[in-house]
């Protein structure tokens, strides 16, 4: 009798341990892996991972990401806020986290319309720059920042949102001043300073006609002068409405003609209201607080969730369809915690737009995005 009990106890053991080691197999699947064969899965890291105070946020980037992005850290205004100030702890706090893990490093972003200090445009008695001067600044900005992290950075936002959504070039300090040629010039300048990285176009709403005709044609123009490109990003920032799936399979298969790779760059899914008659991510259009657009503070309603889980499915259907001409899929954020959304374009409410949630747990809708994987439409 007690052998007989004691081989129970036995098999009771054996799959309580059994049990314990396939749960911990499903739970560690990781986005990295699940989409290995198609794309690069990358992140963007903010303040407090760089400086090393969310140690759980980090254990989440290590495992499941294999690219990484400065979410702040890289832009101008922190980079280089002063004419004789340089800031590089954080950006190389990214490179080292970068190097350590086999990750590879974006440097997010160069030339901007936005987070880009007033005194770069100006002279030391405040008068506006002439074309030749800021050509000059943005060289020695470049050179400066490209040049330090040569050879480990994989590749760099060179210009970010250049278009309006017209196609219009957005009229911006840069354009103002130097003229158009200020995108092929700032291409020029980090390929001199590291022949080796790669060189983007980075923007939202990429999927709008007349941006995505616009930025094929400043693509075709490159080509014919020689510049070199080697990435267009899209951002990402999308809704539930927007982009619809017909125009983002639009956009994708006019972006893939052009032969240069595609990366989603920024990705999230915004299901709050819209504060406004609004579609896109300009950083600087913002809205006031209202009750009505904050209405999941308490959590996502089983409607919004399976919202969520469609719209996710949407757009990995559309990147899995073209899996050949995208390689890099970079969310903006760890989890839904620290999303910039819960801030932009109303300050102060409770987002859902990542894979991750506020406890730090990949959402359900990852294992039916696996499956996407293994059966490519
Ligand atoms: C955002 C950051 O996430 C915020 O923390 C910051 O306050 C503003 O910028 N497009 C871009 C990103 O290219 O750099 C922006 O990031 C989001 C929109």
């Amino acid at each position: 009798m007690r052998f007989i009990l004691l081989k129970y106890h036995l098999y009771m053991i054996t799959l309580i341990v059994l049990g314990i080691m396939f749960s911990g197999v499903q739970a560690q699947v990781t986005l990295k892996d699940a989409f290995k064969d198609l794309f690069l899965i990358g992140t963007a890291l903010n303040y407090s991972q760089l400086k090393g105070d969310d140690p759980e946020s980090m254990k989440i980037i290590k495992q499941h990401f294999n690219s990484i992005t400065a979410e702040n850290s890289m832009k101008w205004e922190q980079i280089h806020p002063g004419p004789e100030k340089y800031e590089f702890k954080l950006a190389d706090s990214l490179v080292a986290i970068g190097a350590r893990n086999n990750m590879a490093i974006i440097g997010h972003t160069l030339i901007w319309h936005a987070q880009t200090p007033d005194w770069v445009f100006n002279d030391d008695s405040g008068n506006e720059l002439d074309r030749d001067k800021l050509l000059h600044r943005m060289k020695e900005y470049i050179f400066t920042v490209v040049g330090r992290y040569k050879g480990k950075v994989f590749g760099w936002d060179v210009v970010n949102e250049a278009f309006e959504d017209n196609g219009s070039l957005r009229k911006s300090k840069w354009l103002k001043i130097i003229g158009e040629d200020y995108i092929q010039r700032a291409f020029e300048y980090v390929h001199q300073a590291d022949p080796e990285t790669e060189l983007y176009y980075n923007d939202f709403n990429m999927w709008k006609e007349d941006k995505c005709a616009a930025v094929i044609n400043m693509i075709k123009a490159f080509k014919a002068n020689n510049i070199p490109i080697h990435g267009i990003g899209f951002q990402g920032h999308w809704g539930t409405e927007w982009p619809t799936n017909d125009s983002l399979y639009m956009a994708l298969e006019s972006y893939a003609e052009t032969g240069v790779p595609i990366m989603i760059t920024e990705l999230d899914l915004n299901i709050l209201p819209m504060a406004f008659d609004y579609f896109g991510a300009d950083i600087t259009k913002r809205a006031e607080m209202r009750e009505d657009l904050d209405p999941y503070k308490e959590g996502l309603p089983d409607s919004m969730q399976i919202v969520f889980n469609n719209r996710y499915l949407d757009f990995f259907k559309a990147f899995i369809k073209y899996h050949n001409s995208i390689s890099r899929i970079t969310f903006w954020g760890v989890h839904d915690g620290i999303s910039w959304l819960n801030n932009w374009p109303v300050h102060g409410r409770t987002a859902y737009p990542l894979l991750f949630d506020r406890d730090y747990q990949l959402k359900p809708v990852i294992n039916e995005l696996i499956k996407l994987v293994k059966k490519p439409e």
